[in-house]
């Protein structure tokens, strides 16, 4: 069965269409990740999968259920740690966890028992006494985590979920999540700007431009839709019109897009295009080259691609 899909989701905010048609079929047992860059609607959508948020158009169904109908079932399936974190400042970890619990309707003894597994797993054993409001930000996200996670829910929302952490309490999260899916099963939906986050969680992306998804896969399916290599050319400032060296690369035959970025031009390449040389050779006609390189592309390359105006390089 689908743990989450989304049907032509649709919402405004007054002038502002912040999703304009996002589709999403998420398989039971999947960690799914939603890529794209600032403002282009992931959270919103993220809030009206969650029920946070009542979509203009479209629908949403979790585990076979219409949120619309079914609002309380389906609240108790999931749980949601957002962008935002909404915690009491003067409650400690283990305060917090434990009422959490017993919201959700967990016995007394149960409730306590959770908040320590969670403590344990989120690894916050030794801060568990000490109010949240002198937690430190990475400490935050891991308790705010952990308090989704109070009803073993089976459906779980990540809105950016390591933004602010130091790279040990962000591989920390990663096992956390990544234990959580192949220990319980449950489902996960999360966004991100981090792309090795994306790389090493999700099995499967979709990439949301301006309200639309523009892309899902897997990581190595969006990359090998890209380009078939990646042509990074570093232009002297002096000199600098990207823009225009942009436009005679992607002139070239074979060359799928050249975007001009603040030191060079980033040129992708496709099945059978120039070499890097030989884009190199054409750049030099129109600014100083000092340096050029090709590689795979990556993750990186496919966010360079979204976010541009209509019609630009
Ligand atoms: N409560 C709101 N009121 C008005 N406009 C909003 C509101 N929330 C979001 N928007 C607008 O909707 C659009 C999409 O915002 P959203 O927060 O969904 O983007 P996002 O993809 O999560 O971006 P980010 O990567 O910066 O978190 C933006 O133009 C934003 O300004
Ligand atoms: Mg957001």
């Amino acid at each position: 069965m689908s743990a989450i899909v989304a049907t032509s989701l649709r919402k405004s905010y007054g002038e502002v269409r912040a999703v304009e048609d996002v589709s999403l079929d998420v398989a039971e047992g999947e960690i799914f990740g939603l890529l794209g860059p600032n403002g282009a609607g992931k959270t919103t959508t993220v809030r009206m999968l969650a029920t946070l948020l009542r979509p203009d158009a479209g629908e949403v169904r979790i585990l076979g259920l219409d949120p619309a109908r079914d609002r309380v079932a389906v609240r108790r399936l999931m749980g949601i740690a957002l962008q935002e974190t909404g915690l009491d400042d003067l409650a400690t970890g283990r305060e917090l966890l434990t009422l959490h619990a017993r919201l959700y309707g967990l016995p007394r003894a149960r409730a306590r028992e959770r908040a320590q597994e969670l403590l344990a797993h989120f690894g916050l054993e030794e801060a568990a006494d000490r109010r949240v409001g002198e937690y430190s930000g990475g400490m935050r996200r891991r308790i705010d985590l952990a308090s989704a996670l109070v009803h073993s829910p089976k459906v779980v929302f990540l809105d950016e979920p390591t933004v602010g952490l130091d790279p040990a309490a962000r591989a920390q999260l990663w096992g956390a999540v990544r234990r959580l899916n192949r220990e319980e099963g449950t489902t996960i939906l999360l966004t991100t700007h981090y792309m090795e986050e994306a790389e090493r969680l999700a099995g499967r992306l979709a990439v949301i431009d301006r309200g639309r998804v523009v892309m899902e896969g897997t990581a190595a399916q969006l990359k090998a839709r890209v380009a078939k290599r990646v042509v990074t050319l570093a232009l002297d400032d002096e000199e600098g019109d990207f823009p225009r060296v942009a436009r005679a690369l992607a002139a070239m035959p074979g060359v799928l897009r050249a975007l001009p970025t603040p030191e060079g031009v980033v040129v992708h390449v496709g099945e059978g295009g120039p070499r890097a040389d030989e884009v190199r050779a054409v750049a030099e006609k129109e600014a100083r080259v000092v340096g050029a390189t090709s590689n795979d592309p990556t993750l990186d390359d496919l966010f360079l691609t979204t976010g541009r105006k209509e019609g630009s390089q």
